[in-house]
């Protein structure tokens, strides 16, 4: 971790800002490279991640790291975080009261890691990014710009992988939306090569033996 981002997580560690404090083992900050072109954000952590204090380490966490195998990528490339730092009881979904708590943290990691892709698993992530009540049966695979950490991030929502663990339907989904990223990334770090040069830019307008060459 950067040593900002890593004081951040200090700081972060014992938050009382909701009622989520009083029933978690530890804050879920995040995981990954601080300086990752692509940051994913969850939903909340379950028992698993409670228990470790690290995101993504249960049954949706090893389909995650799956998909990211199969875009050549692994954990430590990207950055992992939640909407929500702490573990809602029972896994029950994040309140409106807690994700308004709870925003500012993503915010400044997003400022502190500044990504270029913002991937958004499921419906909190993408409503709380997007800013919009859109869901993500809707918005799946459709990336858009918008300004997040007073930068310019491409938000793409994808299906929770959780939700996809069970659903061979929406797993198929979720795998071609994943496989959509490296163009993704790849659009906004390199710009287009101009395209070879074709043989009609090499050969002259008229023929040789009409130039009078031969
Ligand atoms: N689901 C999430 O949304 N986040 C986690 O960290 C684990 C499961």
């Amino acid at each position: 971790m950067s040593a900002a981002l890593l004081a951040y997580a200090d700081e972060v560690s014992g938050c009382t800002r909701c009622r989520l404090a009083q029933g978690r083992t530890q804050v879920v900050f995040g995981a990954g490279s601080p300086s990752a072109d692509l940051m994913f954000v969850g939903e909340a952590p379950g028992f698993h991640e409670d228990k470790q204090g690290i995101p993504f380490v249960g049954q949706a966490g090893k389909l995650l790291e799956t998909l990211l195998a199969g875009i050549g990528l692994a954990r430590q490339d990207v950055y992992i975080a939640n909407t929500l730092k702490c573990r809602p009881p029972g896994n029950r979904d994040p309140q409106p009261d807690e994700v308004e708590a709870c925003e500012p943290y993503l915010f400044r990691q997003i400022e502190l890691i500044e990504p270029i892709v913002i991937a958004t698993l499921g419906n909190f992530a993408t409503k709380l990014l997007s800013g919009r009540p859109t869901g993500i049966t809707r918005v799946h695979g459709q990336e858009q710009e918008a300004v997040l950490g007073g930068r310019k991030v491409l938000l793409y929502p994808l299906y929770h992988p959780a939700a996809a663990l069970y659903t061979p339907a929406m797993l198929k989904v979720l795998e071609s939306d994943f496989a959509r990223l490296p163009e993704l990334l790849g659009r906004e770090l390199v710009p287009p090569s101009p395209p070879a040069p074709s043989f009609a830019e090499f050969a002259p307008a008229q023929p040789a033996v009409q130039l009078g060459l031969f």
